[in-house]
């Protein structure tokens, strides 16, 4: 039996690649990008380069292929378009279900989302999952359907999501849909079926349910984790706060982006808990609980590489509250500074500090809290040292404006050169910052 794997760099991919092969069961792995298959060596593995949008690669990808995983997803790109995804899921789907009867393909066994409400009160972005199932099914190849809620392990979106919002933040404003029910499955007991139901003929052309031996609301879920982490949050439920806001909340203080938020919340606004449970019967396997599921899960390591542009922005911060302290040295007018000054220039510097710990977090905010504090500092040096400019000759007939005094008086000459160094870090700070907010790499790939 000859089998690919789609989806391989993904989360579910990964792990069943590995369990796979020690089955000792030869496997096709297919990505657009090999690199990111890297890591996988093994004698019974092949590896494929194909974009699932291009019908001839997927054809290619296919060739003497028995049984295909399913295993594509494409939630990337840029926050607004993320409904594109919707279109682009269920045009590779046709493809594969086209390409599948052309290759005599024999079985597909594909992982969607489960949903335990009418279809038509769906999230567009649960009723896609649903759809691509059904698009799969116009193949020739016997289907089979994994309906899956959340799933618990390193690397799931819907987890990664709990996990950052956790890990963060010890207070929560929430939507209500923290208040949605579950059951979540560990990733392993998803690989578990989706291999068993390799030798279990029943399991061919059907659609089956998966879940763990636990239901419970997200929040529950959020507290639990937090617990095992030693984290106590607290969650403030407000009814009305709207998709869009939420999925840019994420957004700005976890790794995830927007695009991918957005789906993930939609998605645990519709109840997801098995409604029928046939494949309890048909593979048999001991399920772990949420509590077990979500230990394994924090036990495992959790390497954090900051990129260089991340690196940079952080020490960048420190410099400018070091320049900014500095100036109470320097500065002859801060040293009679007013208290409203003083409060003004100590929220700044705790804005460093919280855009510091965001940058460190890898969280949006930081490169936010960065820019802003960034500015603020250019505007106030910019303005301060405007002076310096009257000492320049006369721009033609333009008398060139002294600038104001805005601590009372001009700075001095120390002062005023400080500012300029001050407004050099700015500079660079201000780029540097700006790369980071928009670096596709560090926040789509690295869930
Ligand atoms: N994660 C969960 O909690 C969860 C829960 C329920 C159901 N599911 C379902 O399980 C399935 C897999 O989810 P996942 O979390 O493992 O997904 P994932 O980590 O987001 O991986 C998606 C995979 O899709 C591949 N892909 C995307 N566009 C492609 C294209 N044009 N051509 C070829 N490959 C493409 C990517 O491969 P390359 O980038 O390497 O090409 C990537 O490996 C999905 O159907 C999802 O709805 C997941």
């Amino acid at each position: 039996m000859k089998i690919l794997i789609t989806g391989a760099s993904g989360f579910i991919g990964k792990k069943l690649v590995r369990f796979l092969l020690g089955k000792k069961i030869s496997v096709r792995v297919m990505s657009r990008n090999l690199e990111s298959l890297d890591n996988l060596e093994h004698n019974n593995l092949e590896k494929i380069k194909a974009d699932a949008q291009d019908y001839k690669q997927v054809l290619k990808a296919l060739e003497g292929i028995d049984v295909v995983y399913y295993l594509i997803h494409s939630m990337e790109g840029e926050s607004k378009d993320w409904e594109r995804f919707v279109d682009l899921d269920k045009r590779i789907a046709k493809n594969f279900a086209d390409a599948s009867t052309e290759c005599n393909v024999k079985r597909i066994i594909y992982v969607g989302g489960l949903v335990s409400i009418p279809d038509n009160e769906m999230s567009k972005h649960m009723s896609s999952r649903q759809e691509v199932g059904e698009i799969l099914k116009t193949s020739k190849a016997k289907v089979t359907v994994f309906r899956a809620s959340v799933i618990l392990g390193k690397g799931g979106g819907g987890f990664e999501m709990m996990r950052y919002l956790v890990e963060r933040l010890p207070i929560m404003v929430c939507p209500k849909w923290v208040l949605t029910k579950l059951q979540p499955i560990y990733i392993d007991d998803v690989v578990r079926y989706l291999y068993e139901s390799l030798n279990v003929k029943e399991t061919e052309a059907r659609t089956f349910d998966i879940g763990g031996p636990d239901i419970l609301e997200y929040r529950e879920m959020m507290k639990k984790y937090g617990k095992i982490n030693n984290k106590s949050i607290i969650m403030i439920i407000i009814p009305f706060l709207s998709l869009r806001f939420t999925s840019y909340w994420v957004d700005l203080v976890t790794p995830i982006k927007a695009s991918l938020a957005r789906p993930l919340v939609e998605g645990l606004k519709n109840e997801s808990v098995m409604t029928e449970k046939s494949i309890m019967d048909l593979i048999p396997i001991p399920l772990k609980g949420v509590d077990e599921s979500l230990k394994l899960t924090s036990h495992e390591e959790d390497k954090e590489e900051f990129t260089k542009k991340e690196n940079y922005l952080s020490y960048l911060l420190i410099i400018l509250g070091i320049t900014g302290v500095l100036h109470y040295l320097i500065d002859q007018r801060l040293m009679t500074m007013q208290p409203l000054t003083g409060i003004v220039t100590l929220v700044w510097l705790t804005v460093i500090g919280i855009g510091y710990y965001f940058v460190r977090k890898r969280a949006r905010l930081g490169s936010l809290l960065a820019g802003i504090v960034g500015w603020t500092a250019a505007l106030f040096w910019l303005t301060d040292t405007m002076y310096l400019i009257s000492y320049l000759p006369k721009i033609g007939p333009y008398q060139v404006s002294k600038g104001m005094a805005i601590l009372g008086s001009f700075p001095d000459v120390n002062t005023s050169i400080l500012n300029i160094i001050g407004l050099c870090i700015v500079a660079v700070l201000l780029v540097v910052a700006h790369f980071t907010f928009y670096d596709k790499e560090i926040y789509t790939t690295q869930l």
